[in-house]
Protein backbone atom coordinates (compact mmCIF):
# COMPACT_ATOMS: atom_id res chain seq x y z
CA UNK A 1 0.00 0.00 0.00
CA UNK A 2 0.97 3.56 -0.24
CA UNK A 3 3.16 5.63 1.66
CA UNK A 4 0.46 8.47 2.17
CA UNK A 5 -1.59 7.67 5.93
CA UNK A 6 -5.23 8.51 5.34
CA UNK A 7 -5.01 7.24 0.47
CA UNK A 8 -7.73 5.38 -0.39
CA UNK A 9 -8.49 3.69 -3.64
CA UNK A 10 -11.69 2.42 -4.64
CA UNK A 11 -12.12 0.01 -7.93
CA UNK A 12 -13.19 -2.71 -9.52
CA UNK A 13 -10.31 -5.09 -9.95
CA UNK A 14 -6.83 -5.65 -8.18
CA UNK A 15 -5.29 -2.21 -8.04
CA UNK A 16 -1.52 -2.49 -9.47
CA UNK A 17 1.28 -1.22 -7.92
CA UNK A 18 1.62 1.41 -10.18
CA UNK A 19 -1.34 3.28 -9.60
CA UNK A 20 -0.62 3.70 -5.39
CA UNK A 21 3.24 4.66 -6.49
CA UNK A 22 1.45 8.16 -8.35
CA UNK A 23 2.52 10.93 -6.32
CA UNK A 24 -1.18 11.17 -4.72
CA UNK A 25 0.38 13.56 -1.87
CA UNK A 26 1.12 16.28 -4.64
CA UNK A 27 -1.87 18.31 -6.26
CA UNK A 28 -2.05 17.34 -9.95
CA UNK A 29 -0.70 20.80 -10.74
CA UNK A 30 3.08 19.98 -9.04
CA UNK A 31 2.96 16.05 -10.48
CA UNK A 32 6.49 15.87 -11.73
CA UNK A 33 7.21 15.34 -15.53
CA UNK A 34 8.39 11.83 -16.03
CA UNK A 35 4.69 10.82 -14.98
CA UNK A 36 2.84 12.90 -16.82
CA UNK A 37 2.21 12.00 -20.46
CA UNK A 38 1.93 15.43 -22.73
CA UNK A 39 -1.74 14.73 -24.24
CA UNK A 40 -4.34 17.00 -25.81
CA UNK A 41 -7.04 18.03 -22.94
CA UNK A 42 -10.34 19.72 -23.77
CA UNK A 43 -11.77 22.65 -21.84
CA UNK A 44 -12.55 21.48 -18.40
CA UNK A 45 -13.15 23.45 -15.28
CA UNK A 46 -11.30 20.62 -13.07
CA UNK A 47 -7.41 20.40 -13.34
CA UNK A 48 -7.28 17.22 -15.53
CA UNK A 49 -4.02 15.60 -15.84
CA UNK A 50 -2.65 12.09 -18.34
CA UNK A 51 -0.19 9.91 -16.47
CA UNK A 52 1.92 6.75 -17.43
CA UNK A 53 0.79 3.54 -15.57
CA UNK A 54 2.30 0.52 -16.85
CA UNK A 55 2.30 0.51 -20.25
CA UNK A 56 -0.84 2.61 -20.80
CA UNK A 57 -2.09 6.00 -19.85
CA UNK A 58 -4.99 6.84 -17.09
CA UNK A 59 -6.57 10.86 -17.38
CA UNK A 60 -6.76 11.64 -13.86
CA UNK A 61 -9.18 14.40 -12.54
CA UNK A 62 -9.32 16.51 -8.97
CA UNK A 63 -13.04 16.79 -8.47
CA UNK A 64 -14.62 16.41 -5.10
CA UNK A 65 -15.29 13.50 -3.03
CA UNK A 66 -19.51 13.53 -4.14
CA UNK A 67 -18.46 14.52 -7.91
CA UNK A 68 -15.70 11.84 -7.77
CA UNK A 69 -17.85 8.48 -6.33
CA UNK A 70 -20.94 9.41 -8.73
CA UNK A 71 -18.80 9.46 -11.59
CA UNK A 72 -16.70 6.41 -10.83
CA UNK A 73 -20.46 4.97 -10.31
CA UNK A 74 -21.69 6.38 -13.31
CA UNK A 75 -19.32 5.36 -16.00
CA UNK A 76 -19.14 1.50 -14.38
CA UNK A 77 -22.67 1.63 -14.70
CA UNK A 78 -22.51 2.57 -18.29
CA UNK A 79 -19.47 0.97 -19.05
CA UNK A 80 -21.76 -2.33 -17.86
CA UNK A 81 -24.48 -1.19 -20.52
CA UNK A 82 -22.11 -1.43 -23.24
CA UNK A 83 -22.33 2.68 -23.86
CA UNK A 84 -19.63 4.50 -25.49
CA UNK A 85 -17.73 5.92 -22.57
CA UNK A 86 -14.09 6.37 -21.45
CA UNK A 87 -13.85 3.27 -18.66
CA UNK A 88 -13.31 3.94 -15.19
CA UNK A 89 -10.15 2.77 -13.03
CA UNK A 90 -10.58 4.45 -9.34
CA UNK A 91 -11.71 6.49 -7.18
CA UNK A 92 -8.81 8.42 -4.73
CA UNK A 93 -10.00 9.72 -1.87
CA UNK A 94 -7.79 10.37 1.56
CA UNK A 95 -5.17 12.59 -0.07
CA UNK A 96 -3.30 14.41 1.77
CA UNK A 97 0.68 16.39 1.37
CA UNK A 98 2.86 15.43 3.43
CA UNK A 99 2.46 17.92 6.01
CA UNK A 100 -0.95 16.97 6.20
CA UNK A 101 -2.68 19.29 4.42
CA UNK A 102 -5.89 17.87 2.78
CA UNK A 103 -6.04 17.60 -1.28
CA UNK A 104 -9.09 17.23 -3.57
CA UNK A 105 -10.16 13.46 -4.34
CA UNK A 106 -9.56 12.31 -8.06
CA UNK A 107 -11.23 10.51 -10.59
CA UNK A 108 -8.99 8.37 -12.45
CA UNK A 109 -10.10 7.09 -16.19
CA UNK A 110 -8.17 4.70 -18.67
CA UNK A 111 -7.67 7.10 -21.45
CA UNK A 112 -9.22 6.56 -24.89
CA UNK A 113 -6.78 5.55 -27.29
CA UNK A 114 -7.29 6.99 -30.86
CA UNK A 115 -9.58 10.01 -29.16
CA UNK A 116 -9.50 13.16 -29.99
CA UNK A 117 -10.87 16.24 -27.98
CA UNK A 118 -13.15 17.98 -30.81
CA UNK A 119 -10.38 20.92 -30.22
CA UNK A 120 -7.59 18.96 -31.55
CA UNK A 121 -10.01 17.48 -34.55
CA UNK A 122 -10.65 21.29 -35.38
CA UNK A 123 -6.82 22.20 -35.15
CA UNK A 124 -7.12 22.47 -38.18
CA UNK A 125 -9.82 24.70 -40.38
CA UNK A 126 -12.39 22.21 -40.58
CA UNK A 127 -14.46 22.50 -43.58
CA UNK A 128 -18.50 22.37 -43.31
CA UNK A 129 -18.89 18.79 -44.46
CA UNK A 130 -16.42 17.76 -41.83
CA UNK A 131 -18.23 19.77 -39.19
CA UNK A 132 -21.57 17.70 -39.67
CA UNK A 133 -20.20 14.27 -39.39
CA UNK A 134 -19.25 15.78 -36.80
CA UNK A 135 -22.36 16.85 -35.19
CA UNK A 136 -24.23 13.96 -36.45
CA UNK A 137 -21.63 11.54 -34.13
CA UNK A 138 -22.46 13.65 -31.05
CA UNK A 139 -26.12 13.36 -32.12
CA UNK A 140 -25.53 9.38 -32.51
CA UNK A 141 -24.18 9.44 -28.94
CA UNK A 142 -27.18 11.43 -27.34
CA UNK A 143 -29.40 8.70 -28.74
CA UNK A 144 -27.61 6.21 -27.61
CA UNK A 145 -27.37 7.61 -24.23
CA UNK A 146 -30.72 8.45 -24.14
CA UNK A 147 -31.85 4.47 -25.44
CA UNK A 148 -30.43 3.25 -22.62
CA UNK A 149 -32.09 5.69 -19.88
CA UNK A 150 -28.98 8.04 -19.56
CA UNK A 151 -29.80 11.43 -18.80
CA UNK A 152 -25.97 13.64 -19.34
CA UNK A 153 -27.16 16.80 -17.31
CA UNK A 154 -24.43 19.00 -19.46
CA UNK A 155 -24.04 17.37 -23.01
CA UNK A 156 -21.69 19.55 -25.04
CA UNK A 157 -18.45 18.68 -27.40
CA UNK A 158 -15.99 19.48 -24.35
CA UNK A 159 -17.35 16.68 -22.62
CA UNK A 160 -17.12 14.11 -25.66
CA UNK A 161 -14.27 12.38 -27.11
CA UNK A 162 -13.86 11.46 -30.96
CA UNK A 163 -12.42 9.04 -32.68
CA UNK A 164 -12.00 8.30 -36.45
CA UNK A 165 -14.36 5.42 -37.91
CA UNK A 166 -13.99 5.12 -41.42
CA UNK A 167 -14.91 8.60 -42.79
CA UNK A 168 -17.14 9.66 -39.63
CA UNK A 169 -16.22 10.18 -36.61
CA UNK A 170 -17.72 7.98 -33.53
CA UNK A 171 -18.29 9.92 -30.15
CA UNK A 172 -17.58 8.87 -26.63
CA UNK A 173 -18.76 10.60 -23.41
CA UNK A 174 -16.13 11.57 -21.03
CA UNK A 175 -17.86 13.66 -18.71
CA UNK A 176 -20.78 11.99 -16.58
CA UNK A 177 -20.34 14.25 -13.38
CA UNK A 178 -24.16 15.25 -14.32
CA UNK A 179 -25.20 12.04 -15.42
CA UNK A 180 -28.35 10.34 -14.43
CA UNK A 181 -29.76 6.68 -15.15
CA UNK A 182 -33.04 6.25 -15.21
CA UNK A 183 -35.03 3.06 -16.24
CA UNK A 184 -36.46 5.42 -18.81
CA UNK A 185 -35.97 9.04 -19.50
CA UNK A 186 -39.06 11.28 -19.97
CA UNK A 187 -39.76 13.39 -23.06
CA UNK A 188 -38.91 16.29 -21.03
CA UNK A 189 -35.68 14.51 -19.64
CA UNK A 190 -34.32 14.25 -23.38
CA UNK A 191 -35.81 18.14 -24.33
CA UNK A 192 -33.99 18.95 -21.22
CA UNK A 193 -30.74 17.30 -22.23
CA UNK A 194 -30.93 18.57 -26.18
CA UNK A 195 -31.76 22.01 -24.79
CA UNK A 196 -28.50 22.25 -23.09
CA UNK A 197 -26.61 20.54 -25.91
CA UNK A 198 -28.19 23.48 -28.51
CA UNK A 199 -26.55 26.41 -26.07
CA UNK A 200 -23.30 24.13 -25.84
CA UNK A 201 -22.91 23.47 -29.06
CA UNK A 202 -23.73 26.79 -30.18
CA UNK A 203 -21.10 28.58 -27.73
CA UNK A 204 -18.09 25.98 -28.47
CA UNK A 205 -18.88 26.71 -32.23
CA UNK A 206 -18.70 30.48 -31.84
CA UNK A 207 -15.35 29.72 -29.94
CA UNK A 208 -14.14 27.94 -32.96
CA UNK A 209 -15.80 30.64 -35.01
CA UNK A 210 -13.68 33.55 -33.43
CA UNK A 211 -10.19 31.40 -33.53
CA UNK A 212 -10.70 31.10 -37.36
CA UNK A 213 -10.94 26.84 -36.94
CA UNK A 214 -14.07 26.92 -39.06
CA UNK A 215 -15.44 27.60 -42.23
CA UNK A 216 -16.51 31.27 -42.98
CA UNK A 217 -19.84 30.11 -44.13
CA UNK A 218 -20.78 28.17 -41.16
CA UNK A 219 -23.74 29.68 -38.86
CA UNK A 220 -22.71 28.57 -35.53
CA UNK A 221 -26.48 28.39 -34.29
CA UNK A 222 -27.81 26.84 -37.50
CA UNK A 223 -25.30 24.12 -37.20
CA UNK A 224 -26.86 23.39 -33.56
CA UNK A 225 -30.70 23.40 -34.95
CA UNK A 226 -29.00 20.04 -37.01
CA UNK A 227 -27.96 19.22 -34.58
CA UNK A 228 -30.98 18.49 -33.05
CA UNK A 229 -32.25 17.85 -36.44
CA UNK A 230 -29.96 14.70 -36.62
CA UNK A 231 -31.04 13.46 -33.33
CA UNK A 232 -34.52 13.69 -33.62
CA UNK A 233 -34.39 12.03 -37.01
CA UNK A 234 -32.63 9.29 -35.28
CA UNK A 235 -34.54 8.82 -32.40
CA UNK A 236 -37.56 8.65 -34.72
CA UNK A 237 -36.41 6.02 -36.96
CA UNK A 238 -35.05 3.97 -33.66
CA UNK A 239 -38.20 4.28 -31.77
CA UNK A 240 -41.15 5.55 -34.22
CA UNK A 241 -44.07 3.56 -35.12
CA UNK A 242 -44.46 2.94 -38.93
CA UNK A 243 -47.84 1.53 -39.86
CA UNK A 244 -49.08 -1.28 -42.23
CA UNK A 245 -51.61 -3.65 -43.51
CA UNK A 246 -51.83 -6.98 -42.35
CA UNK A 247 -50.96 -8.19 -46.02
CA UNK A 248 -47.73 -6.12 -45.74
CA UNK A 249 -44.97 -8.19 -44.05
CA UNK A 250 -42.39 -6.66 -45.94
CA UNK A 251 -42.35 -3.52 -44.11
CA UNK A 252 -41.31 -5.16 -41.04
CA UNK A 253 -38.42 -6.44 -43.31
CA UNK A 254 -37.83 -3.05 -44.78
CA UNK A 255 -38.03 -1.19 -41.92
CA UNK A 256 -35.61 -3.71 -40.09
CA UNK A 257 -32.90 -3.14 -43.02
CA UNK A 258 -33.08 0.40 -42.34
CA UNK A 259 -32.44 0.40 -38.98
CA UNK A 260 -29.78 -2.12 -39.76
CA UNK A 261 -28.20 0.05 -42.30
CA UNK A 262 -28.15 2.50 -39.41
CA UNK A 263 -26.12 0.52 -37.79
CA UNK A 264 -28.64 -1.03 -35.09
CA UNK A 265 -29.80 -4.45 -34.52
CA UNK A 266 -33.82 -5.06 -33.37
CA UNK A 267 -33.72 -6.99 -30.67
CA UNK A 268 -37.15 -7.09 -29.92
CA UNK A 269 -40.39 -5.19 -31.54
CA UNK A 270 -44.12 -4.61 -31.13
CA UNK A 271 -46.74 -4.80 -33.25
CA UNK A 272 -50.09 -3.51 -31.86
CA UNK A 273 -53.37 -2.51 -34.00
CA UNK A 274 -54.14 1.15 -34.94
CA UNK A 275 -56.98 3.06 -33.59
CA UNK A 276 -58.13 2.85 -37.10
CA UNK A 277 -59.27 -0.77 -37.85
CA UNK A 278 -57.25 -2.56 -40.37
CA UNK A 279 -53.51 -1.10 -39.52
CA UNK A 280 -50.90 -2.68 -37.24
CA UNK A 281 -48.54 -0.24 -36.01
CA UNK A 282 -44.60 -1.00 -35.69
CA UNK A 283 -42.54 -0.25 -32.96
CA UNK A 284 -38.96 -1.48 -32.21
CA UNK A 285 -39.03 -2.00 -28.50
CA UNK A 286 -35.36 -2.63 -27.98
CA UNK A 287 -32.69 -1.65 -30.30
CA UNK A 288 -28.81 -2.68 -30.13
CA UNK A 289 -26.46 -0.14 -31.87
CA UNK A 290 -22.72 -2.21 -33.05
CA UNK A 291 -24.60 -4.47 -36.56
CA UNK A 292 -22.09 -4.47 -38.32
CA UNK A 293 -19.40 -4.68 -35.36
CA UNK A 294 -20.99 -7.58 -34.44
CA UNK A 295 -20.92 -9.36 -37.69
CA UNK A 296 -17.51 -8.56 -38.64
CA UNK A 297 -16.75 -9.76 -34.91
CA UNK A 298 -18.78 -12.99 -35.88
CA UNK A 299 -16.80 -13.55 -38.76
CA UNK A 300 -12.68 -12.35 -38.65
CA UNK A 301 -12.70 -11.90 -34.53
CA UNK A 302 -11.76 -8.43 -35.53
CA UNK A 303 -13.18 -5.71 -33.05
CA UNK A 304 -13.62 -2.26 -34.76
CA UNK A 305 -16.37 0.68 -34.35
CA UNK A 306 -19.27 0.52 -36.40
CA UNK A 307 -18.38 2.69 -39.78
CA UNK A 308 -14.81 0.95 -40.28
CA UNK A 309 -16.85 -2.37 -39.43
CA UNK A 310 -19.60 -1.65 -42.12
CA UNK A 311 -16.46 -0.81 -44.73
CA UNK A 312 -14.41 -4.16 -44.01
CA UNK A 313 -17.33 -6.30 -44.78
CA UNK A 314 -17.62 -4.38 -47.63
CA UNK A 315 -13.78 -4.89 -49.09
CA UNK A 316 -14.63 -8.99 -47.71
CA UNK A 317 -17.52 -8.94 -49.79
CA UNK A 318 -15.67 -7.86 -53.06
CA UNK A 319 -12.81 -10.30 -52.23
CA UNK A 320 -15.60 -12.87 -52.24
CA UNK A 321 -16.66 -11.77 -55.33
CA UNK A 322 -13.18 -12.02 -57.17
CA UNK A 323 -11.75 -15.11 -55.20
CA UNK A 324 -15.06 -17.25 -54.97
CA UNK A 325 -18.26 -15.70 -55.80
CA UNK A 326 -20.34 -19.14 -54.52
CA UNK A 327 -18.26 -19.55 -52.12
CA UNK A 328 -18.99 -20.04 -47.86
CA UNK A 329 -18.94 -15.90 -46.64
CA UNK A 330 -16.95 -16.98 -43.17
CA UNK A 331 -14.76 -18.87 -45.25
CA UNK A 332 -13.86 -15.64 -47.50
CA UNK A 333 -13.91 -13.45 -44.47
CA UNK A 334 -11.08 -15.92 -42.58
CA UNK A 335 -9.30 -16.00 -46.27
CA UNK A 336 -9.35 -11.79 -46.43
CA UNK A 337 -8.27 -11.55 -42.88
CA UNK A 338 -5.17 -13.53 -43.39
CA UNK A 339 -4.60 -12.95 -46.99
CA UNK A 340 -5.14 -9.20 -47.36
CA UNK A 341 -5.94 -7.66 -44.03
CA UNK A 342 -2.85 -9.50 -41.60
CA UNK A 343 -0.07 -8.95 -44.02
CA UNK A 344 -1.08 -5.23 -44.95
CA UNK A 345 -0.94 -4.40 -41.47
CA UNK A 346 2.14 -6.31 -40.79
CA UNK A 347 3.61 -4.29 -43.94
CA UNK A 348 3.19 -0.82 -42.18
CA UNK A 349 6.60 0.23 -40.84
CA UNK A 350 7.06 0.18 -37.05
CA UNK A 351 7.43 3.67 -36.55
CA UNK A 352 4.42 4.26 -38.12
CA UNK A 353 1.73 2.16 -36.05
CA UNK A 354 0.65 4.63 -34.00
CA UNK A 355 -0.51 7.08 -36.14
CA UNK A 356 -4.08 5.63 -36.95
CA UNK A 357 -5.65 2.02 -35.86
CA UNK A 358 -5.31 -0.82 -37.89
CA UNK A 359 -8.83 -0.58 -39.42
CA UNK A 360 -8.93 2.90 -39.85
CA UNK A 361 -5.46 2.36 -41.89
CA UNK A 362 -7.25 -0.40 -43.62
CA UNK A 363 -10.25 2.14 -44.70
CA UNK A 364 -7.88 4.79 -45.74
CA UNK A 365 -5.35 2.71 -47.95
CA UNK A 366 -8.94 1.42 -49.54
CA UNK A 367 -10.06 4.78 -50.48
CA UNK A 368 -6.19 5.59 -51.56
CA UNK A 369 -6.06 2.46 -54.00
CA UNK A 370 -9.78 3.32 -55.22
CA UNK A 371 -8.34 6.78 -56.49
CA UNK A 372 -5.29 5.65 -57.90
CA UNK A 373 -7.09 3.30 -59.90
CA UNK A 374 -9.38 5.89 -61.10
CA UNK A 375 -6.40 8.24 -61.75
CA UNK A 376 -4.71 5.55 -63.80
CA UNK A 377 -7.71 3.91 -65.53
CA UNK A 378 -6.79 0.73 -64.53
CA UNK A 379 -7.38 -1.77 -61.09
CA UNK A 380 -3.87 -1.16 -58.46
CA UNK A 381 -3.85 -3.55 -56.43
CA UNK A 382 -3.45 -2.97 -52.31
CA UNK A 383 0.03 -4.48 -52.28
CA UNK A 384 0.85 -2.01 -55.58
CA UNK A 385 -0.64 1.18 -52.99
CA UNK A 386 0.71 0.58 -50.01
CA UNK A 387 4.49 2.13 -50.69
CA UNK A 388 2.98 5.23 -52.27
CA UNK A 389 -0.05 5.24 -49.68
CA UNK A 390 2.55 5.14 -46.65
CA UNK A 391 4.70 7.67 -48.38
CA UNK A 392 2.02 9.98 -49.50
CA UNK A 393 -0.59 9.97 -46.74
CA UNK A 394 0.45 7.97 -43.25
CA UNK A 395 3.09 9.56 -42.66
CA UNK A 396 1.39 13.11 -42.90
CA UNK A 397 -0.68 11.64 -39.67
CA UNK A 398 0.33 12.63 -36.41
CA UNK A 399 0.57 10.29 -33.86
CA UNK A 400 -3.01 9.36 -33.04
CA UNK A 401 -2.94 6.26 -30.77
CA UNK A 402 -1.91 8.03 -27.55
CA UNK A 403 -1.42 11.51 -29.39
CA UNK A 404 1.94 13.77 -28.96
CA UNK A 405 3.28 11.08 -26.30
CA UNK A 406 6.38 11.06 -28.15
CA UNK A 407 6.24 13.57 -30.90
CA UNK A 408 8.31 12.52 -33.81
CA UNK A 409 11.36 14.87 -34.64
CA UNK A 410 9.08 16.68 -37.46
CA UNK A 411 6.42 17.20 -35.67
CA UNK A 412 9.27 19.00 -32.56
CA UNK A 413 10.44 20.88 -35.70
CA UNK A 414 7.34 22.10 -36.25
CA UNK A 415 6.44 23.37 -33.02
CA UNK A 416 9.94 25.08 -32.72
CA UNK A 417 9.66 26.80 -36.10
CA UNK A 418 6.18 27.35 -35.26
CA UNK A 419 5.82 25.96 -38.76
CA UNK A 420 3.23 23.80 -40.84
CA UNK A 421 3.84 20.37 -41.94
CA UNK A 422 2.55 19.44 -45.45
CA UNK A 423 -0.77 21.37 -46.06
CA UNK A 424 -2.50 19.92 -48.36
CA UNK A 425 -5.61 17.68 -47.97
CA UNK A 426 -5.41 18.11 -44.51
CA UNK A 427 -8.99 20.33 -43.39
CA UNK A 428 -10.64 16.65 -43.33
CA UNK A 429 -11.06 14.15 -41.22
CA UNK A 430 -10.12 12.08 -43.96
CA UNK A 431 -6.97 13.49 -44.32
CA UNK A 432 -5.71 15.62 -41.14
CA UNK A 433 -1.86 15.87 -40.27
CA UNK A 434 -0.85 17.60 -37.57
CA UNK A 435 -0.78 21.51 -37.65
CA UNK A 436 -0.49 23.49 -34.27
CA UNK A 437 -0.11 20.74 -31.98
CA UNK A 438 1.50 22.82 -29.30
CA UNK A 439 -1.80 24.43 -28.84
CA UNK A 440 -2.67 20.53 -27.51
CA UNK A 441 0.19 20.18 -25.38
CA UNK A 442 -0.70 19.07 -21.59
N1 LIG B 1 -10.21 9.09 -20.11
C1 LIG B 1 -9.91 10.15 -20.86
N2 LIG B 1 -9.39 9.96 -22.10
C2 LIG B 1 -9.09 11.03 -22.89
N3 LIG B 1 -9.27 12.31 -22.52
C3 LIG B 1 -9.79 12.56 -21.30
C4 LIG B 1 -10.15 11.50 -20.41
N4 LIG B 1 -10.65 12.06 -19.27
C5 LIG B 1 -10.60 13.40 -19.45
N5 LIG B 1 -10.10 13.71 -20.66
C6 LIG B 1 -9.88 15.06 -21.23
O1 LIG B 1 -9.98 16.01 -20.18
C7 LIG B 1 -11.01 16.96 -20.47
C8 LIG B 1 -11.72 17.39 -19.22
O2 LIG B 1 -12.38 16.29 -18.59
P1 LIG B 1 -13.80 16.50 -17.93
O3 LIG B 1 -14.75 17.04 -18.94
O4 LIG B 1 -14.16 15.24 -17.23
O5 LIG B 1 -13.43 17.65 -16.87
P2 LIG B 1 -14.38 18.71 -16.18
O6 LIG B 1 -13.52 19.64 -15.44
O7 LIG B 1 -15.38 17.95 -15.40
O8 LIG B 1 -15.12 19.43 -17.31
P3 LIG B 1 -16.33 20.47 -17.07
O9 LIG B 1 -15.69 21.80 -17.26
O10 LIG B 1 -17.24 20.08 -18.17
O11 LIG B 1 -16.89 20.23 -15.72
C9 LIG B 1 -11.91 16.27 -21.47
O12 LIG B 1 -12.54 17.20 -22.34
C10 LIG B 1 -10.96 15.39 -22.24
O13 LIG B 1 -10.35 16.12 -23.28
MG1 LIG C 1 -16.14 18.44 -18.82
Amino acid sequence: MSSVPGLSLTASGTIPQELLDLPWHLPLVEWPEDVLAALPRGISRHIVRFAYLGGSIIAIKETSERAARHEYRMLRQLGKLGAPCVKPVAEVTGRTREDGTELSPALVTRHLRFSLPYRAVFNQMMRKPTLQRLIDAQALLMVELHLLGFYWGDVSLSNTLFRRDAGNFKAYLVDAETGELHPNLSAGQREYDLEVAQVNIAGELMDLMEGGFVDEDVDAVATSHQFIDSYRGLWQELTGDTAFDPGQQWLIEERVRRLNELGFDVEEYDIRSARDAGHLLLRPKVVDPGHHQRRLMALTGLDVQENQARRLLGAIDAYRAVTDPHGDEAVAAHMWTQNVFQPTIAKIPRDLRDKLEPAEIMHQLLDYRWKLSEREGRDVSLEEALPNFIDEELRSYRDEAVLMVNPPADVVRQLELGASPSAENNDDVDGEPDQDASAWYS
